[in-house]
């Protein structure tokens, strides 16, 4: 007797939940992402216990016939894709026709909708259709989703507490709203709103919904294209960064995507300008013609592939690292009553900002005002020709703050952290073009390293070579330098030529010549710059300054630390109750 049968429907839809529908935010997300697909203008999301208990979605998107409404929860019933051609063209979130047979199995389903005419009603519990009514008229769908994994206990239990839950809708909500800023999103949870955007199509609007005022006055709007990819969004200040990646949201063609090379592309177009273990806040919208990615490689839908994937990554460098480079970003110290900072780090329940902080009404009047104005102007108004203003140097504190004055107010530079920018330029520029001036050493240097590294520098020999360091072999594991580029840090040679090799080792098959610049030069200017504590004539500070306002980008050290602050003359009255 044969031993393999065809299972049924039900048990077939329930394994397929496994995949669909992880937790409630997923089926969040799916039931959502079907209203936005029947163009939907309003969708309200409401929980009971974080979505475990209750999801209740309603849209007022075009709603399904009868006939369409009992096909839906059947297994690949979709609307939205017909033929294998439409795979390679999807231009609507959903496209497996599997998410409503997926839900209906694991839990109790009530659908409630209409075209504008007759409505229809209809409840399934663990997979199994349980009635079938008429309802009212009222255009649109209402989708009540109601004790999650009854019937799938370890799923139930695999559940983190109701706050993870929840934390995890918002987000999800929170970068719907961003995607869709012509969509009126809500959200409520046992009755309380959470969230709501207002549908005005101001995508700035929506980030100030999500991360408040502090915050979007510092973003700025980046746009741009190349032959195959439309670019628009908002990036923010290299001072506003999070701990996290989450607040770097990248949407294509309106889907969220998880795309780690974008992330990292993004994140390391902010090189030098932040700490490495900070994140900014990003929003980019891509458009794309649908036939250069494929939506259709991931379980849940979160990620996809891009078939010219180094143009996007190149057009979205571009755009980031220009933007950075015409704004100024000295940053300025503000006293405040309220200490807002500190609840940035706070666990999320906003994409930001904690539920109870939500802004009163009053506030928002304001609040819509000035993001008017920063929606109109975009926030160009930053951008200046002289990236640092004239500055005036009175003298050094502790011999670490060089302490400076304008019209302005007053400015700390620094010392250090000046220094290894201006040196950090300098090394780029030498090694990105390398002269032909060498010193020859009296006493060659030896490096030994295990046979391994050996093995790696040999290999990559010519990397030295181009650089112009001149080296000799010299017995088993022993690298010999004889001679070495003049701008080597004089009294430092061995020790430079030590981090250099060491570079090459780390980087091994990965290398890139842009990257290794990069990181010798990162090396060079700490090891150049470390003198601290030191006094230095006024002549010295002005040289210093005049040299950090030759800088590409004179606010930060190369790791990402501020070089400069500024205390204006209001903050300082403000500081000795002046002013009011
Ligand atoms: N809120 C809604 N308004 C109008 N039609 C809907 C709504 N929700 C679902 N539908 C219809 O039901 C069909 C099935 O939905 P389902 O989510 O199961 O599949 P899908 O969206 O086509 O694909 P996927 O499984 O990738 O989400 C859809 O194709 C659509 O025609
Ligand atoms: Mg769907």
């Amino acid at each position: 007797m044969s031993k393999i049968k065809i299972m049924n429907e039900i048990l077939s839809n329930k394994i397929a939940a496994g995949e669909v529908v992880e937790r409630s935010s997923s089926v969040v997300k799916e039931l959502v992402e079907n209203s936005i697909d029947a163009n939907s203008d309003e969708i309200k999301v409401e929980l009971i216990d974080s979505g475990v208990k209750e999801i209740k979605i309603t849209d007022n998107g075009s709603g399904m016939e009868k006939e369409d409404a009992l096909l839906a929860f059947s297994r690949h019933a979709t609307s939205k894709l017909y033929n294998d051609d439409d795979l390679y063209h999807i231009s609507s979130l959903g496209f497996r026709g599997e998410a409503l047979p997926s839900i209906a199995s694991v839990s109790e389903t009530i659908l409630k909708t209409s075209t504008g005419d007759v409505g229809t009603i209809i409840t399934y519990k663990g997979g199994k259709l349980i009635s079938t009514d008429n309802s009212d008229a009222r255009r649109g769908t209402v989708i009540t989703v109601k004790d999650l994994f009854y019937n799938t206990p370890a799923r139930l239990k695999y559940l983190k507490s109701l706050n993870t839950e929840l934390s995890l809708i918002v987000e999800l909500i929170n970068k719907l709203a961003l995607s869709y800023p012509n969509i009126k999103f809500s959200l409520y949870n046992n009755e309380k709103k959470l969230f709501n955007s207002d549908g005005s199509n101001n995508l700035l609007k929506v980030v100030n919904e999500i991360y408040g005022l502090d915050v979007t006055k510092k973003m700025l709007h980046i746009i741009g294209e190349n032959d195959d990819y439309d670019i628009e969004g908002f990036i923010s200040y290299p001072e506003i960064t999070r701990s996290t990646r989450n607040s770097i949201v990248t949407i294509v063609n309106g889907r969220i995507v998880k795309n780690i090379e974008l992330n990292k592309i993004i994140n390391d177009s902010y090189h030098t300008y932040k700490e490495e273990s900070r994140y900014p806040i990003v929003v980019l919208k891509i458009t794309v013609d649908p036939s250069i990615i494929d939506v259709n490689i991931h379980p849940a839908k979160q990620d996809i592939k891009f078939s010219k994937m180094e143009e996007l990554k190149d057009l979205i460098n571009n755009l980031i690292t220009k933007k950075l480079s015409e704004v100024t970003f000295i940053r300025n110290v503000e006293t405040k009553e309220k200490i807002i900072a500190s609840n940035y780090e706070k666990p999320i329940f906003n994409l930001e900002r904690t539920i109870d902080e939500h802004i009163v009404d009053s506030e928002q009047a304001v609040f819509d005002f000035e993001i008017k104005e920063n929606t109109e102007s975009y926030n160009e108004v930053e951008i200046t020709k002289e990236k640092l203003p004239e500055l005036y140097p009175i003298g050094v504190m502790r011999g670490t703050y060089i302490i400076c004055q304008n019209e302005n107010g007053l400015y700390l530079i620094d010392q250090h952290a000046a220094k290894e920018r201006i040196n950090y330029e300098l090394y780029v520029k030498l090694l990105g073009n390398p002269n032909n001036n060498i010193t020859d050493m009296l006493f060659p240097i030896n490096i030994e390293l295990p046979y391994n590294e050996y093995l790696i520098v040999n290999e990559n020999k010519n990397i030295l070579e181009n650089l112009n360091f001149q080296i000799a072999d010299f017995g088993i594991n022993t690298i010999t330098i004889k001679a070495h580029p003049t701008w080597l840090p004089s009294g430092y040679e061995e020790d430079a030529i030590r981090r250099i090799i060491d570079i090459i080792i780390m980087m091994n098959d990965k290398f890139n010549l842009e990257k290794f610049n990069e990181r010798v030069a990162i090396n060079l200017s700490c090891k150049l710059s470390i003198k601290a504590n030191e006094n230095i004539s006024i002549t010295e500070m002005e040289n210093l300054i005049d040299d950090l306002k030759k800088c590409n980008n004179p606010f930060s050290c190369p790791h990402g630390r501020p070089t400069i602050i500024h205390f204006s003359n209001y903050e300082l009255e403000k500081l000795f109750k002046r002013v009011l």
